[in-house]
């Protein structure tokens, strides 16, 4: 048995904290800006974009190497600092088999860049997770602009995408499922179309793509966007023949991802005595619903000295001990601004007190494992009254008590998904006895240091 502080990470046996969460915790820059960084930077003709900061994250890496795979200059010079150039034309293959790994985002975003290559044909591919996952939501709008995209089953991955040049612009498209993810592609595409496009996307979703664009242009940039009350934009897209031409040559600096720092504040909620500083937090309002949901839920969570970063805002979070969290009602319309936190948020409302509704969870059933039947197994394994209301709303009774701890012929089940897999770790922390998980491999997905920090307030492992 061992507790997760050794490098193994298969059948794991993590034991509760051994002390209060105290001190700072560091996470990795956040995923979304860095694979936008090297997508966006794959466009930027010499000296290039430099990138100070990159993610180690798996994810990140995935698109790194893909983009090497199509000719993209990429070099990392002393102090984590990266410069990233367009393909020189002489190293552009005219066929490229791209391994996407687990990432969603990586086989999306290239989607819509690559149905603007000319001369290019790539198969895009990832793993048994990524083969499951719906590719059709960002294929179909490609084929309304003219793109050539053929998927397995005419729904997901392999993905065979034959470039063409210009595609048909978008005149008006109104992105039809909540995914930050299509809406990017879409715009990539657009920037190698005929004239302006326009997307509408009603739902609110990250708008890092958009944001990025405008700062790497800010004279004229590629997007300029309309925001409206209660979330939605508009995107006019201006084509760019010739790819983007940065202005500055300022670096850009990726903050804190998120998403991987709301797993140590809820950890500091959860734990007694714990308090916890998390420096330089991306606080992009599309992102920050969680903090707003757990405010509501009564947690002591401030935010300090705030900076902005690439056209991103950040903040300094510092997350402190709250024995007596509420439950909370999460609607729909917020679900775009947390969608990656709900199996932390369900671990917080499953302590705190009364029962919580989180509504409109449909897309999580697509996420890299189906998050919404993943998360509620995950709870009744800690011993939490937890359930589905059909279609897609989750219900957890809370209970002002710690988590109860599990057997080891029977772990949590985290089926790869990175983000179960750290939701499970945090509500083991905040455990009354050891709890079993079946691997925490998947972490370094997103935030490979997950596992070294966690140590920090653990015994170390037990044998
Ligand atoms: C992401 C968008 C979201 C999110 C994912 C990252 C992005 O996915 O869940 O972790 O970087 O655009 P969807 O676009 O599928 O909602």
């Amino acid at each position: 048995m061992n507790d997760g502080t050794n490098e193994q990470t298969q059948g794991v046996t993590l034991n509760p904290a051994a002390v209060p969460l105290r001190g700072s915790v560091h996470v990795p820059s956040d995923k979304s800006i860095n694979h936008r960084a090297l997508i966006l930077g794959s466009l930027v003709a010499p000296p290039g974009l430099v990138v100070t900061g990159l993610s180690e994250a798996k994810d990140v890496r995935t698109t790194a190497a893909c983009l090497r795979a199509l000719g993209v200059f990429l070099r990392e010079s002393a102090h984590n600092e990266w410069c990233i150039n367009a393909s020189p034309p002489a190293c552009v293959p005219s066929h490229a088999t791209l391994d996407c790994g687990n990432s969603g985002t990586t086989l999306r975003l290239l989607m819509g860049l690559l149905a603007g290559r000319e001369h290019l044909i790539c198969t895009l591919t990832g793993d048994a997770s990524l083969r499951r996952r719906p590719m059709r939501r960002v294929a179909e709008p490609l084929r309304h602009m003219g793109a050539q995209v053929t998927l397995h089953d005419d729904e997901m991955a392999p993905v065979h995408v034959q470039g063409r040049r210009p595609l048909a612009a978008l005149r008006e498209y109104t992105v039809p499922v909540p995914s930050a993810q299509v809406k990017s592609a879409l715009i990539l595409a657009a920037l190698a179309a005929d004239g302006p496009s326009r997307i509408l996307d009603p739902f609110g979703t990250r708008d890092h793509t958009e944001r990025m664009l405008s700062w790497l242009e800010p004279a004229k940039p590629a997007v300029r966007v309309e925001r409206h009350d209660g979330g939605s934009e508009i995107i006019q897209v201006e084509p760019r023949p010739q790819g983007v031409h940065v202005a500055a040559s300022m670096p850009l600096v990726v903050p804190g991802d998120p998403s991987a720092a709301t797993f140590w504040l809820v950890a500091a909620l959860l734990v007694p005595g714990s308090e916890l500083a998390l420096p330089r937090i991306g606080s992009n309002p599309r992102r920050t619903g969680a903090l707003e949901v757990l405010r509501r839920m009564g947690a002591e969570i401030t935010l300090g000295e705030r900076a902005e970063h690439g056209g991103e805002p950040c903040a300094d979070w510092h997350g402190r001990y709250t024995p007596s969290l509420q439950a909370v009602e999460v609607s729909p319309v917020e679900v775009p601004t947390l969608v990656d936190e709900i199996p932390v948020l369900a671990v917080a409302a499953a302590a705190a007190d009364g029962t919580s509704r989180f509504a409109g969870l449909a897309e999580l059933r697509h996420k890299e494992s189906d998050r919404l039947l993943g998360t509620v197994a995950l709870l009744r394994g800690l011993g939490v009254h937890a359930e589905l209301e059909p279609p897609d709303t989750l219900l957890v009774h809370g209970r002002a008590t710690p988590f109860s701890g599990n057997v080891p012929t029977d772990p949590l089940r985290t089926h790869g998904d990175h983000r179960l897999a750290m939701a499970a770790a945090v509500a083991a922390l905040a455990a009354e006895a050891p709890v079993h998980v079946d691997s925490l491999a998947s972490t370094s997905i997103s935030d490979p240091t997950f596992l070294k920090t966690r140590e920090r307030f653990v015994l170390p492992h037990d044998s």
